[in-house]
């Protein structure tokens, strides 16, 4: 699939088929995916346990939703918990050594001793800060993003769900302590049209992005905003007129019950 279209189809997907089983090489190529991904220093710190919901124990399952979730948890085949694996870091000097003995790094006949003179010494006094939340998330959500790039790539869909509750999941899934759920990645078949309702909204990009400075708005050029719309990676806004009916077929096929939120 074309990166710009891929981008423009990506929804959270909410609404599951909770019978069709995701085939696990499906699962692999998400995992392939994410581990490709570019993470500082090479530390590769993004982990994940898959639960597949026919086979996990029901505890386990108990312990997903938290406290959101709940309903998009039940109709999913499968649940991913992302976590990053802080102890990572304790490798860096490891990983540097190999960025620059592969030629990824550095340049000149020196460079293996400038390592060792600047970089590793460096990175050896940052300790244990380098492992509080910061950095290293950056890293494991660049890889999260390729891994739902590709679950739709496969037709999947897939909705993350933060949680409140990952200590919790990190102790019921026996996660050594040096362990941070992140989050939690609900994949299976889309219940839902392709749509899912038009692209969800977004705030104006020139409240986003700045130019040069704070408070001065990235121009943003018309010409290419119509070429991403022509190439589908800027689509009808939601919500598409169908999509309370949509909600509705869903909520009966589905056999949802009450009024549903989270
Ligand atoms: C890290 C992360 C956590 C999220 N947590 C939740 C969640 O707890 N529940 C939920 O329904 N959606 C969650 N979402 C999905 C967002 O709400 C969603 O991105 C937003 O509604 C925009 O829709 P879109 O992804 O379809 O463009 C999360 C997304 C991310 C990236």
């Amino acid at each position: 699939m074309e990166l710009r279209r891929a981008i423009g189809d990506r929804r959270s997907i909410r609404f599951l088929l909770p019978h069709k089983p995701v085939e696990r090489e499906k699962i692999q190529r998400m995992l392939e995916a994410a581990r490709l991904a570019s993470h500082w220093g090479n530390m590769n710190s993004l982990r994940a346990v898959v639960i597949e919901r026919d086979v996990a124990p029901d505890d386990v399952i108990e312990a997903l939703p938290s406290p959101v979730g709940g309903y998009q948890i039940a109709l999913a085949p499968i649940v991913i918990v992302w976590y990053i694996e802080t102890a990572a870091t304790d490798q860096a000097a490891e990983r540097l050594r190999e960025l620059v003995a592969i030629g990824a790094v550095g340049y000149g006949d020196n460079k293996r001793q400038q390592l060792e003179d600047t970089l590793v010494p460096m990175f050896a006094a940052m300790g244990d800060a380098v492992k509080q939340p910061g950095l290293g998330e950056v890293d494991c959500g660049q890889g999260i993003a390729q891994a739902t790039l590709m679950a739709f790539e496969q037709g999947l869909g897939t909705c993350c769900l933060g949680t409140a509750n990952a200590e919790a999941i990190r102790i019921k899934l026996g996660l050594p302590q040096s362990c941070r759920v992140l989050v939690t990645q609900t994949v299976g078949y889309p219940a839902e049209s392709p749509e899912a309702g038009g692209q969800r909204p977004r705030r104006p990009f020139e409240e986003l992005f700045s130019l040069n400075g704070y408070g001065q708005p990235f121009p943003r050029d018309p010409e290419v905003v119509a070429e991403l719309e022509r190439d589908a990676m800027i689509q009808t806004q939601a919500p598409l007129p169908w999509r309370e009916e949509e909600l509705l077929y869903l909520r009966r096929a589905l056999e949802l019950e009450g009024e549903g939120l989270i």
